[in-house]
């Protein structure tokens, strides 16, 4: 099984990190892993050039490795902590560069604009003591997902760290994830 991670936190150790450790340690043997990391890579954002309208390209090309591990993988994780009720600058940046597989799809008429299925966890990190920014996260992601032929199966959205809320019962929550791949 092939497990791409998108990784949208600038913090190594943070409760995204951490979250998103709980669920690889309990990914089965056979996964082979790669990390895309959003704010060691800065995608450059889409400029609407349109160019994917009608050629299977992106005119940017800092990105093609991802591309290409997007759309041969089995299972999807995106982490993101909660800025200002939205994904990090650099996370947008990417998921704004899924809009090919937009015009893939009602552009080019490409059915489905991916070919290989996929399973997707969503796990968001935010300060404030509300569900509420990582439910922003996940009504921003679903469309995006339909585009890439994924499948959201589980979210694991933990909330409070301004005040420190225990992080254990969310590490379970991802734990238990890995088994939803
Ligand atoms: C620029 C910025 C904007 C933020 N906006 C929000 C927000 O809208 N809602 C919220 O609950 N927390 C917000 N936070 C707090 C982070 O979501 C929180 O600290 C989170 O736990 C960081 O997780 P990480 O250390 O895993 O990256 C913001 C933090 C930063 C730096």
């Amino acid at each position: 099984m092939r497990v791409l991670v998108i990784f949208g936190s600038p913090h190594s150790d943070g409760p995204s990190a951490q979250l998103l450790q709980a669920l690889l340690d309990s990914l089965s043997d056979n996964a082979v892993i790669s990390h895309f990391d959003c704010y060691e890579r800065a995608p450059l954002p889409c400029t609407d050039c349109r160019a994917c309208f009608v050629g299977n390209r992106c005119t940017l090309n800092d990105i093609d490795d991802f591309y290409q591990q997007l759309e041969n993988a089995d299972a999807l994780i995106f982490v993101s902590p909660v800025y200002n009720l939205s994904f990090p600058a650099p996370m947008k940046a990417l998921i704004d560069r899924m809009q090919c597989y937009w015009a893939a799809r009602f552009k080019r008429k490409v059915r489905p604009a991916i070919a290989k299925p996929k399973t997707a966890v969503l796990i968001t990190a935010c300060g404030n003591d509300s569900l509420e920014g990582g439910q922003f996260l996940e009504l921003q992601l679903k469309p995006v997902l339909t585009l890439l032929n994924a499948r959201l199966m589980q979210t694991v959205h933990y909330f409070g760290s301004d005040k420190n809320r225990p992080l254990e019962p969310f590490l379970k929550k991802a734990s238990d994830a890995a088994g939803r791949l």
